[in-house]
Order: C-alpha cells, then sequence, then structure tokens
C-alpha cells in the first residue's frame, strides 16, 4: 500500500483562505503540518525533517520569508507550491513584466530607470499620467498615479530620499484609463477556475483597498490570455489582473503567486481552498511516482 502522503503549509498568520485551506485538508483527512513562518528555522546541514514533506504549499504573507523558505525547500528537493522560480518572477513585478514582454503577452508600457534623472526623462516620453510602483508590494500600497511634471519630480526625490533599497529601481507604467474596475482571474495548473470585476470609484481597485467584486464571465479571450500570462511565468497557483484598455482591449497588470481569495470564493461560489488543496496533493503525488 502507498504511504499517507505529507503535506506542510507555511503560513504568516491564519487569514481566511488559510482556514478554507486547512478546512479542506481536514475534510480530506489529509496528513498535513501548519508551519509558522515566525516559528520554523531551517537547518542546512539537516534537510530531513523537510524532506519528510511530499508537498509543501506556500502561504506566507511575507515575500521574503517566502521566497527564501522556497528556495531552501527546492534546494532539498521538496515540491512546493509554487516553486521557487514562480514565486522570484511574480513576486516582482519588472521580472513579471519581463517575463510577459518576452513571451509576447499584452501588457502596459513599462519603463524602468535607476537615476531620478533616467526616470523623469522615461516619464517624459510616456506623457502624463503615468504610475509608479515598487517592484514588490501588494493591496496597492505605494502606487502614485502623477499627473505633471511637478509631482514627478516631487515623486522622484521623495523615493530617492526616503525610500528603501528597492525604491531605487523606478518602475513606470503608462496609466490605463480603465472603465472603473479590472479583472482578477484564479488559474490553477492552467485552468482558468474563475474570473471577478474589482469595481471601483479609485483608480486603485484592489478589495483591500475598498473594491468591489462581481463575477466576470470568462470569456475566450480572457482564459486565452490568463493561459498565456501563467504559462509565461511558470505555471501553478496564481491570480492575473487584467486590465480593459480603452483601445488595445486585454492587458495583464501583474500575477499574484500567494493570492488572497476571501471575496472571489464567496462571489463565485469556487472552492478556491479546496482547488489549491486538490493542486497541492497532485504535486505531492507526481513526486511520489
Ligand atoms: N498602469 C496602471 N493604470 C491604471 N490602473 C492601474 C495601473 N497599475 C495598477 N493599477 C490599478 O491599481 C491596482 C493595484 O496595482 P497592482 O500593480 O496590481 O499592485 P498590487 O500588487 O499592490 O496589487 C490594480 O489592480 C489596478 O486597478
Ligand atoms: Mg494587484
Amino acid at each position: 500500500m502507498q504511504r499517507r502522503l505529507k503535506i506542510g503549509v507555511l503560513y504568516s498568520r491564519v487569514r481566511v483562505e488559510e482556514k478554507w485551506i486547512f478546512g479542506a485538508m481536514e475534510k480530506l483527512g489529509l496528513d498535513y503540518e501548519r508551519l509558522d513562518d515566525r516559528e520554523i528555522s531551517f537547518d542546512l546541514e539537516n534537510p530531513a525533517r523537510w524532506q519528510a514533506f511530499d508537498a509543501v504549499l506556500e502561504r506566507s504573507i511575507s515575500y521574503t520569508s517566502g521566497l527564501y523558505a522556497l528556495r531552501i525547500l527546492n534546494a532539498f528537493g521538496v515540491p512546493t507550491v509554487n516553486t521557487v522560480a514562480v514565486a522570484e518572477i511574480c513576486g516582482d513585478k519588472l521580472t513579471t513584466s519581463a517575463m510577459l514582454a518576452r513571451a509576447g503577452v499584452p501588457q502596459p508600457r513599462n519603463m524602468v530607470a535607476f537615476s531620478v534623472e533616467a526616470a523623469l526623462e522615461a516619464i517624459e516620453t510616456f506623457g502624463y499620467p503615468v504610475v509608479l510602483k515598487p517592484v514588490v508590494g501588494s493591496w496597492g500600497r505605494l502606487l502614485a498615479k502623477i499627473n505633471d511634471r511637478d509631482a514627478a519630480e516631487a515623486v522622484l526625490e521623495h523615493k530617492a530620499m526616503l525610500g528603501s533599497v528597492q525604491h531605487s529601481v523606478f518602475y513606470i507604467q503608462e496609466y490605463i484609463k480603465k472603465p472603473g474596475r479590472d479583472i482578477r482571474a484564479i488559474v490553477i495548473d492552467n485552468r482558468v477556475l474563475t474570473a471577478m470585476y474589482r469595481k471601483s470609484e479609485h483608480w486603485i481597485t484592489n478589495t483591500a483597498r475598498g473594491g468591489e467584486g462581481e463575477l466576470c464571465p470568462i470569456t475566450p479571450e480572457i482564459e486565452d490570455l490568463c493561459l498565456r500570462a501563467t504559462a509565461a511565468v511558470g505555471g501553478g497557483v496564481l491570480a492575473v489582473d487584467l486590465v480593459e484598455h480603452p483601445v488595445r482591449g486585454l492587458m495583464v497588470n501583474e500575477i499574484n503567486h500567494t493570492m488572497e481569495f476571501h471575496t472571489m470564493q464567496p462571489v463565485s461560489g469556487v472552492d478556491i481552498a479546496g482547488e489549491i488543496v486538490a493542486y497541492v496533493m497532485a504535486v505531492a503525488g507526481r513526486s511520489n511516482l
């Protein structure tokens, strides 16, 4: 008889998503262990403790903790959801953009500069407004919509003087005049499970910032774009953010690798937590063949 699979779940806080994931694992009677990222440590000389896992699901809130944990686990040969390669790409908006560009997936125009002067020049070639974003970040934090040169100079100077290291990479995007909403789709293992509009009066539509969810039909175009986008970054359990450009149509804004779905699961009626668990089990099973 085959040995029971053992699953680890790395997490920072039991948000509603983790509650649903643990619930789905318990319902299936799985052998799983909760791994609090504030409590664990890795002994690099002693991988056996970790190699006992057939797969680890990473749900850290901290990008850095999650990324380095994945790096160690993958180095130990432990399969993870997602892989460190995918986390590396999706956790960094600039790396995501580079991979999307390489794959020819439509996205807003981006420019990158490493000094205030070069950033100003890049912004001027775009014309206003532009959006400046930290390359690592979520929940719509520290995004700046810059409407004129005065604002550009001010924000760039603030970032240069007050920002941390990653704020010295100036990631500049054209501003997309969206129709008061964007689209969030969940893709697991090359299947687009569900999609939702996020509507807001504000140009930042994140539900963490008050955006409201409404079911969005998965058109063939949405499906095709999401699958091309997730393939470009390596696949797994992903959330794709799409924006609708008034002339150029749908484009990919970003891809999240440890997404929240507290709005999406009730709005869609899709058991996203259950689907994630099923995928983790498939990854764990594959590694045992
Ligand atoms: N270039 C842009 N043009 C218009 N709206 C944007 C642009 N970039 C981001 N937004 C809006 O801001 C939200 C948050 O941006 P995003 O890049 O996804 O950062 P975060 O990782 O913080 O969610 C998006 O969902 C979208 O509604
Ligand atoms: Mg986003």
